[in-house]
């Protein structure tokens, strides 16, 4: 069934106290519920209806009173209570054990853990399952004392004590009042790291990282990414940590990331452990930044929530916002905040663009749900998270501090809506362009779909003008068209031919004002009138990537050029880079031959690589090409074989053509001393591995023995997995045969090691395809004694790279992928409907891909949608990918 935004209404009665005992066993686990209810005295009376799913209903007291109850539409209906305020007694029992949606409380390990954003508390009990109905949780845990020693729940432990029989008890409290989607319970056997910690009010909190046993020593990062985020949302917005006690629990299987539950927050391992041995610098980052996000949540998320799903946006496009933020403050030096952002935007138009262009393209805040968790996306993270970069490009850093304050001032405690905080914004800058045109700005939250944004500059030589007319399109997306103007930041600057900044006054104005500056376009087209401009220019559009739009600007290779070598800002720097990549790729795919790398771009690159004193971080991006997966998003009738084809060829010449310049590089960043996981260090190495790579990719093509050897020799004695992992990494992707042996000691080396392990499958899984070898590797792995359905790590790391990150091994002419791909979520979608769902949408953009490819895409999706049994989570993917 179909949720819409425009149907809500405020729910019929309020929890305001939910005291709920739990009696814990893997196999059958027992809730008692007390809940404190009051009728919603603005709406007319009715029955109680309450959420629950997959619950053994054992009795129902109101009042301490047996009532009569039904089940209706899967919720549980008690006709109209006698008062306005009264108790609900419920008892009910669950399966931890199995429960393999991992939604509500489910086994993992030894462990019982919950995850209940966004709908799975109603797995646990019957409640208002919904998040503008907060309640004062009161928790108590028992269970067996040597299974699960560890007991935790949200807030403050108030009471434990020893049981009969083995068990044991632990009472918690939590004063804020939350949604149930931010409820949390662990069971486990696990141990902590500690921190006590001192804030800014003088309070003193206590930290916790809980990892099973033997994992300590990996958990230092985490701990200390903690206290950075704390001490950063003190600093930038000043948001204090508002808990006694902040736990982070790690858990082995998990679907997403981390969750962001009241002072407990539940974590993948992927996200929580790391040493220098296990993890790399991309690892480690991921860990900071993933840590960051969940502890911004307390602000941006819990002491603010959303009134209903549709919202969700309002805490996470802020939220990532937020954490892209900090991890840019961490990183430090200017070049090192550009190497952030481009990451950031590689990740968006890899992701986010591809999604608003096909058939699960939804607004920022959606109209329309079947299953929330397929809501939980990259149009919702990631672009929500440029909507709110907009606000900040619009009022300014101080600007939209205080909008953030009022913000808080205005909501604190309360459920709230993605208006809410635009208004805040708007009403904390009155003077700024986004109040001033506040509603063509919302409109990022309500039309779906990339703009593109067209740009053409006219120099007057006499008028001594430049003109630049900006016009903006949206194009249709599924059940929307005919869209509106919408607001569109552009920072821009102009460089004279020779790469000088050029100062910017548009006409009417009495004086330059600097050499940067945002234009705001509202309308479908405006023009922009600079003067006192003498000479050609070469406009830098859309600096820092200022708002998510597919640019249109018209600039030829020429003038790509001046602004790979001059431009001051390091992101058009990177994207000039990567549009003349593009323009050669698709030259050689539109005329069917080999790629013949021309001098200027190669001579381009290569002065790039030697540039004295630019960022190693920022060459290593500036020197990778456009990836499959983004070209592929540039065309149409994509053909996923010739374009690896084309680009295998492309890295081949740039391997052999900077051939000494890459054994340069390699010597040149060595990285001395301990292993720091910095921005510093971790540009080094992966310039240092990019280029051994480079190395083992020429060699292979003479035949010459030495850079293979070499890798091989970095490979066995690496003293850190970013440079190990990198070394094998050369070795597979060049097909070495010393590849095979590297990667049998790997395994050996690593077989115990969880996360090291998906790594083995990873690697395996995204190797750029050769004759099929690398299919077949995968075909092979999924047999394999460790590979299993089971845990989304593991899956995600074979299957969902093989479809999502390795186009040219997934789509073949004999359709093989695609037989897979539908078996897999077939067989994934009875373990894990959210899994399966989002492994599913690897075929998204099935009617990009030309002939064979499409009807076969078709074929195997129809397959799947024959099957009668699927999930509501499966189901609404795969009739969104069939529907016309
Ligand atoms: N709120 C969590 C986060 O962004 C993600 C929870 C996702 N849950 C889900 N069912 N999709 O940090
Ligand atoms: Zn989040």
């Amino acid at each position: 069934t179909l949720v819409r935004r425009e149907d809500y209404l405020a729910p019929a009665y309020w929890i305001r106290t939910a005291d709920l005992t739990f009696d814990l066993d893997a196999t059958k686990t027992i809730v008692s519920s007390k809940l404190a209810i009051e009728r919603n005295s603005a709406l007319p009376v009715q029955p109680l209806r309450l959420h629950g799913e997959d619950l053994n209903l054992l009795r129902v007291l109101v009042d301490g009173q047996s009532v009569s109850f039904r089940h209706e539409d899967g919720l549980l209906v008690i006709d109209a209570p006698a008062a306005d305020a009264f108790t609900l007694e419920i008892r009910n029992t669950i399966s931890p054990e199995k429960n393999t949606q991992l939604s509500g409380l489910y086994a993992s390990g030894s462990g019982l853990f919950t995850q209940c954003e966004a709908e799975g508390f109603r797995r646990i009990t019957y409640f208002l399952d919904r998040p503008d109905v907060m309640a004062v949780y009161t928790v108590t845990l028992r269970g067996d004392a040597k299974k699960y020693p560890v007991l935790l729940s949200n807030g403050n432990l108030v009471e434990q004590g020893t049981l009969d029989g083995g068990k044991h008890f632990a009472k918690w409290h939590d004063p804020f009042p939350k949604p149930s989607y931010l409820f949390a319970v662990v069971a486990a056997d696990l141990v902590a790291r500690e921190q006590w910690v001192r804030t800014r009010s003088g309070k003193e909190h206590l930290l916790q990282v809980y990892v099973t046993r033997g994992e300590l020593d990996k958990t230092e990062h985490a701990m200390n990414s903690l206290i950075a985020s704390i001490v950063w949302d003190e600093a930038r917005f000043k948001l204090p940590l508002d808990l006694e006690r902040f736990m982070i629990v790690a858990v082995p299987d998990f679907n997403m990331g981390a969750m962001e539950n009241k002072g407990l927050n539940l974590f993948n391992t992927k996200y929580v452990l790391a040493s220098p041995a296990t993890a790399t610098d991309v690892d480690f980052d991921g860990i900071e930044s993933v840590v960051a996000h969940e502890y911004f949540h307390n602000w941006t998320g819990n002491r603010v929530t959303c009134r209903d799903w549709f919202q969700l946006s309002l805490k996470e496009g802020l939220t990532v916002f937020r954490d892209q933020e900090f991890s840019m403050d961490m990183a430090g030096s200017p070049s090192a905040r550009a190497v952030c952002r481009i990451g950031d935007v590689r990740a968006l138009r890899e992701r986010q663009f591809p999604e608003d262009a096909g058939p699960m393209a939804h607004p920022v805040r959606p109209d329309a749900y079947q299953a929330i968790d397929n809501f939980y996306t990259a149009t919702v993270y990631e672009k929500g998270a440029e909507v709110v970069r907009m606000m900040n490009t619009l009022v300014g850093r101080e600007g939209f501090a205080a909008g953030m304050a009022l913000y808080f001032e205005r909501h604190d405690g309360q459920a709230v809506t993605c208006d809410d905080f635009a208004q805040a914004m708007a009403d904390a800058n009155p003077a700024s362009a986004l109040a001033q045109h506040l509603g063509s700005f919302k409109r990022w939250y309500a039309q779906a779909g990339t703009p593109r944004l067209n740009a053409r500059g006219n120099w007057n030589a006499e008028a001594a003008t430049y003109t630049l007319t900006l016009s903006q399109q949206l194009p249709d997306t599924p059940g929307q068209s005919g869209k509106q103007p919408q607001l569109v930041p552009v920072a821009l600057g102009l460089l004279s031919r020779e790469g000088q900044a050029l100062p910017l006054q548009l006409q009417g104005e009495d004086a330059p004002q600097g050499t940067e500056r945002v234009l705001v376009l509202t309308e479908a087209e405006q023009s922009f009138t600079f003067i006192g401009i003498g000479a050609e220019v070469v406009p830098s559009l859309l600096r820092n990537f200022s708002a998510p739009v597919v640019l249109d600007d018209g600039l030829t290779d020429a003038d790509l050029l001046v602004l790979l070598a001059h431009d001051s800002d390091a992101f058009n720097r990177w994207e000039a880079g990567q549009r003349l990549a593009l323009n050669r790729i698709k030259a050689a795919l539109g005329h069917g031959e080999a790629v013949q790398l021309d001098a200027p771009f190669v001579e381009a690159m290569r002065s790039l690589l030697r540039e004295p004193g630019l960022d190693p971080a920022f060459k290593d991006l500036a020197l990778t090409l456009p990836s499959e997966i983004y070209v592929a998003e540039q065309i149409s009738d994509v053909d996923p074989q010739r374009l690896h084809t084309v680009r295998e060829a492309m890295l081949d010449q740039l391997a052999t053509a900077l051939q000494a310049d890459w054994a340069w590089a390699w010597d040149e960043h060595q990285v001395q001393g301990g292993y720091r996981p910095d921005a510093e260090q971790s540009g080094r190495r992966a310039l240092a591995n990019k280029a051994l790579a480079m190395l083992v990719r020429a060699a292979a093509l003479s035949g010459e023995p030495v850079w293979p050897g070499k890798a091989y020799q970095r490979f066995k004695d690496a003293t850190n997995m970013t440079d190990r992992l990198g070394a094998l990494e050369a070795l597979v992707g060049a097909h070495h045969e010393l590849a095979q042996p590297a990667l049998e000691r790997f395994y050996a080396l690593f077989r115990h090691e969880p996360l090291v392990l998906d790594k083995w499958f990873m690697l395996q899984a995204r190797a750029p395809e050769k004759n099929g070898q690398v299919f077949a590797q995968v075909k092979a792995l999924l047999k394999h004694p460790d590979f299993t359905l089971g845990n989304p790590n593991r899956a995600r790391a074979l299957l969902f790279v093989l479809a999502a990150s390795n186009p040219a091994a997934f789509h073949r002419t004999d359709a093989a992928g695609y037989v897979l791909w539908a078996d897999k979520v077939i067989e994934m979608d009875a373990i894990n409907p959210q899994l399966a769902s989002r492994f599913a949408r690897s075929l998204d953009r099935w009617r990009n891909l030309a002939e064979p490819y499409r009807s076969a895409a078709r074929e195997a999706i129809a397959r799947v949608a024959a099957k009668a049994e699927l999930s509501s989570d499966t189901r609404e993917i795969i009739e969104r990918a069939l529907q016309d």
